[in-house]
């Protein structure tokens, strides 16, 4: 047990007060001279209809005290800037600066989505030229930009599917989801208006041809199928998946946001998929931080085109771009203006910097890091699913949790808090009891995964040796356990004397 990690990084303090702790009368962070002018009253400065009297206890503390305290709590942050993030499912890679720099060039940062189409040329040009490298990537025949997160392009796309098959006058039910779906696909199609139809996988973790057959009836729209799925495993009978769905008039949406895994190398248009989304932040390095903002732009094929979203950026004959509202089928409007222009250019910028052969080497590393991830850990952690997975590998803690060991996933990730490492995404997918879902995504190199492999396979012998010590990890942080639903559910933003 010498060997164990008891500081996972140097703090000065681990109980920093809040900084109307650190307050006292009369403390000041500047030191102005004496009026040399007759004072204004706060109502001449800022209008009497604005000053509130009930406004008091603002902190009283010097300029040294501010910058160490929130330096200090800036260093208690952990983002994929800082180290490994091995969430499995939120692709946390790293985000070029490259981008940052071309999202903030003026022009691009600045216009307003109310301008003349004549002003923002440029603009338009973006987004039109991202929906064709995305059309390039997908092989499928349209895009739209607009969803502002994965979760709204699935529903949009389902909405698209249903227009499609009224139109058609051919309405239908269900929507058929597989049990290793993501899980907003349900939400997604229930939302839409469809009801769900489970649809179980197989020993080898993927859809299951005869229960596909049982289920796809004339009453059922379509599949919904995270490829590849949430085991981290590419669907293998995909063409005969999406012939068996078509045969019986039904669509067929892929959940692209695991396309990271794709990308240059595979393209769904090619094996039968009518429409999917892609998550940016997932596949074209946009910022993933505290839920947005985000972008899922949905890709369709031609008998899906006159149903996207308003408006569709166009490029007419002369060069000129152009935004169409005159669009009968669409299924109208899904977001405000034109998406999240910013992400879509940084996404933009990603593409281009990397070209055709970059793109396709991200997807091979972060394969090859997955794997390399799966082959090292297997014969300590237990791996339902046994066999070569794509951008992510899913572990289980059944050898963990046996008795009388009694560890769990949630115990083991917050250990991982310990040795320094973000932990990796806890108890999904839900079809692997106690999963252990690991994506390291094509940032991270062979000496960091090593050290992250080393983490994990001590953790596993600290189990052997001593359940009870990783059964209250972390031991290094300032709390230890939260009580996690309350923290959820009722969080206390507000500091109060
Ligand atoms: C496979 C998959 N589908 C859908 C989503 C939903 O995307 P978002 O969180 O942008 O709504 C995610 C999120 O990471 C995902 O991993």
């Amino acid at each position: 047990m010498e060997n164990r990690i008891r500081e996972a990084r140097p703090h000065v303090t681990r109980n920093e007060d809040v900084i109307f702790e650190r307050s006292s009368p009369g403390k000041s962070g500047v030191d102005l001279p004496p009026l040399d002018v007759p004072a204004a009253s706060p109502e001449q400065v800022l209008g009497a209809e604005f000053l509130r009297g009930d406004v008091e206890g603002f902190p009283e503390v010097s300029e040294l005290e501010v910058i160490r305290h929130f330096t200090r709590l800036s260093t208690w942050n952990y983002g994929v800037d800082t180290g490994l993030y091995p969430l499995g499912s939120c692709t946390m890679k790293y985000n070029p600066r490259i981008n940052e720099t071309v999202a903030r060039l003026e022009g691009l940062a600045t216009d307003h989505p109310y301008s003349p189409e004549s002003l923002v040329q440029g603009c338009l040009r973006v987004l039109h030229e991202t929906a064709q490298c995305l059309k390039e990537i997908t092989g499928m025949d349209a895009v739209s930009l607009q969803p502002a997160a994965g979760a709204q392009g699935e529903l949009t796309g389902i909405l698209m599917i249903r227009a499609y098959l009224a139109d058609r006058g051919n309405p239908r039910q269900y929507i058929l989801v597989p049990d290793s779906a993501h899980g907003t696909n349900p939400a997604s199609v229930t939302t839409s208006g469809y009801e769900v139809r489970d649809i179980k996988s197989n020993a080898d973790g993927c859809v299951d041809m005869a229960e596909l057959g049982r289920a796809m009836s004339e009453e059922v729209a379509g599949l919904m199928l995270t490829n590849p799925n949430t085991l981290g495993i590419f669907e293998s009978q995909i063409r005969e998946i999406t012939e068996l769905v078509h045969a019986r008039g039904g669509l067929v949406y892929m959940d692209g946001a695991n396309m990271n895994a794709l990308m240059g190398v595979a393209r769904p248009a090619a094996f039968g998929v009518d429409v999917m989304h892609l998550n940016l932040h997932k596949t074209f390095s946009t910022p993933h931080g505290g839920g947005g903002p985000g972008s899922g732009p949905v890709a369709v094929k031609k008998i899906l085109e006159p149903f996207l979203p308003l408006p569709v950026v166009e490029r007419a004959e002369d060069g000129t771009y152009r935004l169409n509202y005159d669009r009968p089928k669409s299924i109208g409007r899904v977001r405000a203006f034109y998406g999240n222009f910013g992400m879509v250019v940084r996404a933009l910028a990603y593409i281009l910097a990397n070209g055709p052969e970059g793109l396709r080497q991200a997807t091979e590393d972060a394969v090859l890091n997955a794997n390399y991830l799966r082959s090292q850990l297997k014969d300590v952690y237990d791996l339902p699913y046994d066999k070569p997975c794509m951008h992510e590998c899913v572990f289980s803690d059944r050898r963990q949790a046996a008795p009388p060991r009694g560890v769990r996933t949630m115990d083991i990730a917050k250990r991982l808090i310990d040795y320094g490492f973000h932990p990796y995404t806890t108890a999904f997918p839900l079809i692997v009891p106690g999963a252990m879902m690991i994506e390291p995504t094509e940032s991270a190199g062979k000496a960091e995964l090593d050290q992250f492999i080393q983490a994990l396979r001590s953790i596993a012998q600290e189990i052997e040796e001593d359940p009870q010590f990783v059964l209250h990890a972390p031991h290094t942080t300032r709390l230890t356990r939260l009580d996690e639903v309350s923290a959820a559910r009722k969080p206390i933003l507000r500091w109060k004397p």
